[in-house]
């Protein structure tokens, strides 16, 4: 049995901030595996693989404007656990092929509530059903030498989501992921952990709890969390892009020293300036009504966000590097 789901705490995948710099980050702060944020299969399908020696990533890239749909990078192989938004079989094998050689896992997002994917088939509409379920997963487990999970949401009852999850278990994947609101509750919604706990009893795969954010205020509440739900593992998702160091058995860090890691990682790793905006302004919260919290809400640059976190010069040192890379590379291929 795959043991890679097993007493774990995961980072959840999350649109706009699950890109190579946080997940590097939530590494750092001794995650066990992170997921990336969905991409879906047809964006992936319609992508280019590239080699970037300059970040020394390798990138899916779309084929007409460049457009970065997943970058990762060898560090993150054994950890990252690459999410899809799918509502086709055949679609997600061929994603699941093109990524597997970089993963240490594909998941199905069934618990997207997203007129977007509920419009596709894709996320929450594919809780009701089952049939297109056991397609993609059985298709994906078969077809793939990685571990194939999946994320859902709650159904209206108890009995229907155990009826659910057991399709699911049957068709091999290596966990299941349970975000114990349905998909008409929104996150201040309490979570049903009592819903969580009845399901895992019922199941034999691992069953990683997730919906727990609001009362995981420091690290020592993700056990809390874990014993609540009976779960085999934990996955949380925004109590780790308040303060990805919440991860830190050792104990959290000052929000400052965090943006500034994260902010090393986006330049590191050429982060688009939109993304990292967007996960900084969810790391200050309440702080971004304070003159200082004002100001970063102006910025129109990474430069702009990186001076504030007295970064200019790394900025500038990396950018340079990153160039000069770029340059001999292109003098390597001509001549
Ligand atoms: C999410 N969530 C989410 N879920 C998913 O399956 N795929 C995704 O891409 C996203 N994207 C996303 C972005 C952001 C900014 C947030 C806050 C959430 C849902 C997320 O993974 C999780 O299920 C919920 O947030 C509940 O868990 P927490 O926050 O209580 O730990």
């Amino acid at each position: 049995m795959n043991k890679q789901y097993n007493d774990k705490i995961i980072v959840a995948p999350m649109v706009r901030v699950c890109t190579l710099p946080f997940r590097l980050l939530a590494i750092d702060y001794g995650t066990d595996l992170v997921y990336t944020e969905e991409t879906v299969d047809f964006k992936m399908l319609r992508s280019v693989k590239r080699e970037n020696n300059a970040l020394g990533t390798v990138d899916f890239i779309d084929k007409s404007d460049g457009t970065v749909f997943f970058r990762t990078c060898e560090r993150e192989r054994t950890k990252v656990i690459f999410q899809i938004g799918t509502s086709d079989a055949q679609r997600a094998l061929k994603v699941g092929k093109m990524v597997e050689p970089y993963v240490a896992g594909l998941d199905v997002n069934m618990g997207c509530p997203k007129t977007f994917s509920l419009k596709g088939g894709m996320g929450a509409a594919l809780l009701t059903q089952p049939d297109k379920v056991k397609s993609i997963l059985s298709t994906l487990v078969q077809g793939l030498c990685i571990p194939v999970t999946c994320k859902i949401r709650l159904l209206k009852t108890l009995s229907e989501t155990i009826e659910l999850c057991k399709v699911i278990e049957k068709c091999g994947v290596s966990a299941i992921a349970i975000h114990g609101r349905t998909k008409e509750e929104r996150p201040n919604h309490p979570n049903h952990n009592d819903m969580i706990r009845e399901i895992a009893k019922a199941l034999n795969i691992p069953v990683i709890a997730n919906g727990g954010s609001k009362e995981i205020k420091c690290h020592e509440d993700i056990e809390k969390f874990r014993q609540e739900t009976g779960a085999s593992s934990v996955m949380i998702a925004r109590a780790a892009m308040w303060n990805c160091s919440i991860l830190r058995p050792e104990g959290p860090l000052p929000l400052d020293t965090v943006a500034e890691a994260y902010l090393r990682y986006c330049i590191d790793y050429d982060n688009p300036f939109t993304y990292s905006k967007y996960t900084i302004q969810n790391m200050l919260r309440d702080l971004q009504d304070t003159p200082r919290g004002k100001a970063f809400l102006e910025t129109q640059t990474l430069q702009e966000i990186c001076v504030m976190w007295g970064l200019d010069e790394y900025f500038k040192t990396q950018l340079a590097k990153q160039s000069e890379s770029r340059n001999c590379m292109h003098f390597e291929h001509k001549s």
